[in-house]
């Protein structure tokens, strides 16, 4: 499974990037704007540090502004992908990008039919938000699963990127469901890795092993 960093910070890349665990990385104009920096910069320096797919976001509501927008992000760096929303000018602008072979991210996705649309449009990657439904009492995760049987039925080549994740369930079981990505926020990683029964268990080794006589020599 790979793992996206969803994030406009590009310390936070610098920081989880360290421990081999980015793949990929994922904007939208909200995460953008909390970085009161132009787009264009982060971006640029985001595609830098990261050789992976990295999203950048339309702010166009027509899908020929959507396309003109891509043309431009497109110049900016040769992984960025371009997300896109899902509405109708959001497929069309998919469809056409697909065919002069620019990748796609079709974003807000929560139904089947609507992942469905984007794969058939062409789009690289889409995006089901699974906490974001959660939030609504329709349980997300069932979207991946049900997206992943449809996606592999008809052998699409669209990728699942898990989106709007909150929680370590969340990316367990996106992995379990098999969705190829999650993007998660960086102030989630630590808990994806942390646990208070690993953290007791060294301060009891390290206790005990101050009774080894000597303890390790590394001078051989
Ligand atoms: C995905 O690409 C989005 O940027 C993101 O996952 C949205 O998450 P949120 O629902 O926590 O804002």
């Amino acid at each position: 499974m790979k793992f996206f960093l969803d994030t406009g910070n590009v310390e936070e890349i610098k920081r989880v990037k360290r421990l081999g665990l980015v793949d990929g990385v994922t904007t939208n104009p909200s995460l953008i704007a909390k970085e009161k920096r132009p787009f264009k910069e982060i971006i640029q320096e985001i595609c830098k540090e990261i050789s992976g797919p990295v999203s950048a976001e339309v702010v166009g509501v027509r899908a020929a502004d959507m396309v003109r927008e891509a043309h431009e992000l497109a110049r900016w760096a040769d992984n960025v992908v371009i997300k896109l929303p899902m509405t109708e000018d959001g497929l069309e602008a998919t469809y056409k990008l697909s065919q002069e072979g620019i990748k796609t991210n079709v974003t807000l996705i929560f139904t089947v039919a609507q992942g469905l649309m984007a794969a058939k449009a062409g789009a690289t990657y889409i995006s089901p938000f699974v906490g974001r439904l959660d939030d609504t009492g329709i349980e997300g995760l069932k979207l991946i699963r049900d997206l992943r049987t449809v996606l592999d039925h008809y052998n699409f080549p669209a990728e699942i990127i898990t989106a709007s994740v909150r929680n370590i369930l969340h990316v367990q079981d996106a992995a379990l469901a098999g969705a190829h990505i999650a993007t998660i926020p960086g102030s989630l990683f630590p808990s994806l890795w942390k646990h208070p029964l690993t953290d007791i268990g060294i301060e009891k080794f390290l206790k005990d092993w101050t009774q080894v006589p000597g303890g390790l020599s590394l001078d051989g």
